[in-house]
């Protein structure tokens, strides 16, 4: 292959690489982006511990002691650059009406125009990491290769760890395969000879861009999570949606588990949950002791792709290869499978430093006596008292393979996906949404998740707690107008219908209702299987429950309580329909359909004028 020099800059094209698209793409990115150095990523082991090993020299990763945490790291990010910045997020569609009201829209001319200057020069002095990864197991006609360019070497480990990065890419890509561009930079050039004065370089200036139309990434000035890990959010949700639409396929902010009964009968369930409200420990669950025989395994924890097969049955795919989890809160009681996976290789994102090179988070356990917290202070839980400082960042994170989940599905790999059964749609919220609830039929199913509200968690820069609307959690990653999302989901099931396929049940759920002390009144974590079980005995026609306005929940009697101390009162407090409250819900649902009213469904609207005319009956 041959190697273009560019103003001193070899191209140094591996002979492995072979896709002409690909190569003209990476010359044209250097010549704007004028790095030091081109780095086309292998995806092997010793690529990965050299460029740790970088980070260690650039005091990027701190490495934790091997007899604790062995192959693990740690990074404390710049204060300023700690989670998804949505105000900063662009749908650079060319009309303003396919991006929709729900997303930051600027034309895609003016957007490159905007950005030209910013890119050009950006990567002076670094270098830059040609990512090739696979979406979904490498192969399967369910997954779709990307190529992310970034100046970061952590954004090239996480790559490894978070998607099936590598070599094989590009064999699957061969010669004129498809790949979605993804340009990435932490917009901190430097000058010949001048060093990096700050471990973690980014620029207060940041842009999240997609162009749909041309299934193109742009991300400049963050090195934070699903702001620079672009096979993410970015391509798996926002550009995944479009094609999707497209195409006829689901791209989903849900996690997908397997759950198996005593007598060996398997089900799945994709769950939309926002972030941070415990994907990962729902995709993790251990059933509690009373249910035993029945196991849950995880096929993903946070994104779905999900294809109608031949057989009309809803088959689904985790894309991604890897967690990028949220530490705080996690422990041995909340999530044992989750710290299981955490005991090796991983790299920890602002989690405090323990005095014996460990981590430690809030929520983990009992509190070192003294800690480097996550921005390289003194903790202590005297400093903590006295000043609230926290150790870790509440939205710090671990990366880690999926394959250290002792709960792995068998199937997780599987380029076929695994069949859907049932969708779950749960915000967060202390009052008024009842803790599981079936919707009647697809369409009510689709309106439940599209009006679904929750508060905001410390995922997203910003205010938090306040409640927003946040429609199928994918408030902040459907990469097209959100009404012509519900019509997409609508416009499946009804195809699906036409074949005859019996479609998945659609829940409803809330782990979060607080009683009058300001305290959650269901237990959550491994108790959810308790739910699990009730939307198993639903599917399996076991389970009457009960009707009401919003669709059916169960009776008290028809769950397992059995080794939970919870009674019919405390049920009532977290299943009740409380009218008056649900009338300002249903105005909210009205507001949402205001925003929304171009292009939004009929179908939703008659439900809602259902829904209203069944709460006043
Ligand atoms: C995530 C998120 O990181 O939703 O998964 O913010
Ligand atoms: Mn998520």
């Amino acid at each position: 292959m041959n190697s273009p020099v560019m103003q001193g800059l070899q191209l140094n094209t591996p002979s492995f690489v072979k896709n002409a698209k690909l190569i003209a793409w990476v010359a044209d990115m250097a010549a704007l982006c004028k790095p030091d150095r081109i780095h086309w990523c292998d995806g092997s082991q010793e690529e990965y511990d050299q460029l740790c090993q970088k980070l260690v020299d650039a005091g990027t990763f701190r490495k934790l002691n091997p007899a604790k945490r062995p192959g693990s790291f740690l990074a404390w990010s710049d204060p300023s650059d700690v989670a998804r910045v949505e105000d900063r997020t662009f749908i650079c569609s060319h009309k303003k009406e396919d991006a929709g009201p729900t997303n930051n829209w600027m034309a895609p001319a003016e957007m490159r125009a905007t950005l030209q200057p910013l890119f050009d020069g950006c990567m002076r002095g670094r270098t830059m990491y040609v990512v090739p990864f696979s979406m979904g197991p490498l192969g399967s006609p369910i997954a779709h290769i990307g190529i992310e360019l970034s100046d970061s070497a952590y954004v090239a480990v996480n790559m490894r760890i978070m998607t099936r990065m590598g070599k094989a890419v590009y064999e699957v890509l061969g010669v004129d395969g498809e790949f979605v561009p993804c340009v990435h930079t932490v917009g901190a050039p430097l000058e010949p000879g001048e060093k990096d004065q700050t471990s973690w370089p980014c620029n207060k200036t940041k842009y999240i861009v997609h162009y749909p139309e041309t299934r193109e990434i742009w991300s400049y000035g963050s090195g934070y999570g699903g702001n620079a890990l672009l096979g993410k959010k970015c391509f798996a949700l926002r550009i995944a949606s479009t094609m999707g639409r497209d195409e006829g396929w689901l791209a989903e902010h849900m996690l997908i588990l397997g759950v198996t009964s005593p007598e060996g009968k398997k089900y799945h369930v994709a769950a939309a949950f926002p972030s941070a409200c415990g994907k990962t420990n729902f995709a993790m669950l251990i059933p509690p002791k009373a249910f035993e025989g029945w196991k849950v395994t995880t096929i993903g924890d946070d994104i779905a792709w999900i294809k109608p097969g031949a057989d009309g049955k809803l088959r689904a795919i985790n894309p991604e290869a890897g967690y990028f989890g949220v530490a705080p809160g996690t422990n041995y009681q909340t999530n044992p499978n989750c710290m299981a996976s955490l005991d090796r290789d991983v790299i920890f994102t602002n989690v405090a430093l323990t005095d014996d090179g460990d981590v430690w988070w809030e929520g983990m356990g009992d509190a070192p006596a003294h800690a480097i917290d996550w921005q390289g202070k003194d903790w202590t839980p005297a400093i903590a008292k006295e000043t609230g400082a926290k150790a870790a960042h509440p939205n710090a994170r671990f990366t880690v393979a999926a394959t250290n989940n002792p709960a792995l599905d068998s199937a997780w790999d599987d380029p076929a996906g695994v069949a859907i059964d049932a969708f779950i749609f749960g915000g967060r919220r202390a009052t008024t949404v009842p803790l599981i609830t079936e919707a009647n039929n697809w369409v009510e199913g689709v309106y439940m998740a599209a009006t679904m509200g929750s508060e905001t968690t410390a995922a997203i820069i910003g205010q938090q707690g306040v409640v927003r609307r946040d429609p199928f959690a994918m408030i902040a990653f459907a990469g097209y107008n959100m009404s012509d999302y519900f019509q997409h989901w609508l416009d499946v099931g009804r195809r699906l219908q036409a074949m005859g396929a019996k479609l998945p049940r659609i829940y409803t759920s809330n782990w979060f209702r607080k009683d009058e002390n300001g305290k959650f009144v269901w237990p959550g974590y491994g108790e959810n299987m308790r739910v699990l079980k009730w939307m198993i005995d639903r599917i399996e026609g076991r389970a009457k429950g009960k009707s009401h306005a919003f669709g059916v929940s169960p009776r008290y009697e028809e769950i397992n309580w059995n080794g939970l101390d919870f009674n019919a009162t405390q049920f009532d407090k977290v299943i009740d329909i409380d009218r008056a409250a649900w009338q300002k819900e249903l105005q909210l649902h009205q507001e949402l359909f205001q925003q929304l009213e171009y292009h939004l469904p009929q179908e939703l609207k008659q439900t809602k004028a259902e829904i209203e005319k069944r709460f006043a009956a």
